[in-house]
């Protein structure tokens, strides 16, 4: 973060000393920016990286850095306006509407503003991000010979047979495919196993990047109601008649957003429904690293124990590393496995190498087990932090489960949508982030709903500070 912020500190004033030298004159010596800026030789080439990036000053090699020859002016904005036209004139009668919203994946992926309490993110905080053993695992990739090179395009044969052990016994690295994290997994899955148009049931509320996914592949997701035990059986055999679909996704583990875990009894029932209905089922097992160091054993992922092909799984490194770590794994059985290959490579070829490499090197190395460890304590400590705080400053928000594993609480609120969106906005104006349930919902929700997120957060006293904001925000709400 120091290192960041010097950076920024030293292109600002490097920046502002540009018109001191003419076109093409030399700028100081890096040994000389160091002494004067009292700043490392690191932070020096990277303000020089960055300010050659702007096209400010150009290198090179042996000779340093020189103040860039001025751009030609832009030329004027041409007229783009046709574009609205072509990108919505499709002639035919279009089924499915072409425009992507990528709001559902946006939150995840955004920064907060600077003195926000990020109450909503997605990954882990940096200070849980096991930041050292990737630099180091990134550093022995990159000496691994041909670690350049082009890697078997279904992923390296070593990482497929490592995602295999984890996912169980009765899948084989012949099954996996590596992928460039869950989303692109998921992606991929969707398109390959249904046409624009169809119905995909989906479990009500959900993650609402896989929604935004399908949407984009043009599919219609469907909900299906969904209580502590995971998704309901009957009510999914009835969406199976009433629709017709091929695909049902879901989470059975620490479900994105409500924490569910999907009950035992269930588990048989809802892959014979599936089967009965001729349906795969898409097993996003997104959250089996976040696990709370309280959980008691896991239930095995649903592909373990699938011998005809009924499960397609996908998993990810991201949620327990960094959301940069974008390695992930597909794995399937029959002739489906053909379809997500093809997809898989003529969308993006394949993973690049080094990063399956680095992840390679991550998993194998001691202090993988140490993180884990540490990262399954730690969102324990953090999970009951957050519960305890709600439940002393806003017992007027529900908390239907308190999950043991994943890092958010899912919350719901006494009124309805309105009051969700406006203790939304009160609360960013308050200095705290939190996700709208509304999103997570792909029909009309039966209630107003928050999700909290207690991974993205420096520690526990971020969490009581949030929620004390909160509480403001709230009391608010009440007051007006
Ligand atoms: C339930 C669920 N599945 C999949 C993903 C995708 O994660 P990634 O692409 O980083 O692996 C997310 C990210 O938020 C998620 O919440």
């Amino acid at each position: 973060m120091q290192e960041r912020s010097s950076v920024a500190e030293l292109v600002t004033s490097l920046r502002a000393e540009l018109n001191r030298y003419s076109p093409g004159g030399k700028l100081p010596s890096s040994r000389a920016l160091v002494e004067r800026f009292r700043v490392s030789p690191v932070t020096v080439s990277r303000a020089i990286a960055q300010l050659a990036a702007e096209g400010l000053v150009t290198t090179r090699p042996g000779s340093g850095a020189f103040r860039a020859e001025p751009r030609a002016a832009l030329p004027a904005p041409g007229d783009t306006s046709w574009q609205e036209v072509s990108l919505s004139g499709d002639g035919g009668p279009e089924v499915v509407p072409r425009t992507v919203d990528a709001s559902g994946v946006l939150v995840t992926l955004a920064a907060p503003p600077p003195g926000v309490i990020e109450l909503n993110g997605g990954y882990l905080h940096a200070s849980l991000q096991p930041e050292r053993a990737l630099s180091a695992a990134l550093a022995r990739a990159g000496r691994r010979p041909g670690a350049w090179g082009r890697p078997p395009t279904d992923g390296l044969p070593e990482l497929r047979s490592w995602f295999a052990r984890e996912i169980g016994p009765a899948v084989s690295a012949a099954d996996v495919l590596i992928t460039a994290g869950g989303q692109s997994a998921l992606a991929t899955a969707l398109r390959a196993l249904a046409p624009p148009g169809a119905p995909v049931l989906v479990e009500s509320p959900t993650y609402p990047g896989m929604l935004a996914v399908a949407r984009a592949t043009g599919l219609r997701p469907v909900p299906v109601p969904m209580d502590a035990d995971g998704v309901r059986p009957e009510l999914l055999a009835d969406a199976f008649r009433a629709t017709g679909a091929r695909v049902l996704v879901i989470q059975p583990l620490f479900q994105n957003p409500t924490g569910a875990t999907l009950a035992p009894a269930r588990r048989p029932e809802i892959l014979a429904t599936a089967r009965a209905a001729g349906a795969f089922v898409v097993e996003d097992d997104f959250a089996r690293r976040l696990v709370h160091d309280d959980a008691g054993p896991l239930p095995a992922p649903l592909a373990a124990d699938d011998p005809d092909g009924t499960v397609v799984h996908v998993c990810s490194l991201t949620k327990v590393t960094s959301p940069s770590l974008r390695v992930g794994a597909l794995a399937a059985r029959g002739p489906v496995l053909e379809r997500l290959r093809a997809i898989q490579v003529v969308d993006s070829f394949f993973v690049p190498r080094p990063l399956q490499e680095a992840a390679l090197e991550l998993v194998g190395s001691p202090s993988w087990g140490r993180h884990l460890a540490a990262v399954a304590t730690e969102l324990r400590h953090r999970r009951t932090a957050l519960a305890t705080a709600l439940g002393g400053e806003l017992p007027e928000l529900a908390l239907p489960h308190l999950p043991a594993g994943g890092g958010s609480l899912w919350l719901r609120l006494p009124g309805g949508g309105a009051e969700e969106s406006a203790l939304v906005s009160a609360a960013l104006r308050a200095s705290v982030a939190i996700a709208p349930g509304r999103p997570y919902f792909c029909a009309e929700p039966p209630a107003g709903h928050v999700r909290l997120s207690f991974a993205a957060v420096s520690g526990a006293a971020e969490i009581a500070e949030g929620v004390r904001r909160l509480r403001t925000a709230f009391d608010g709400l009440l007051g007006s």
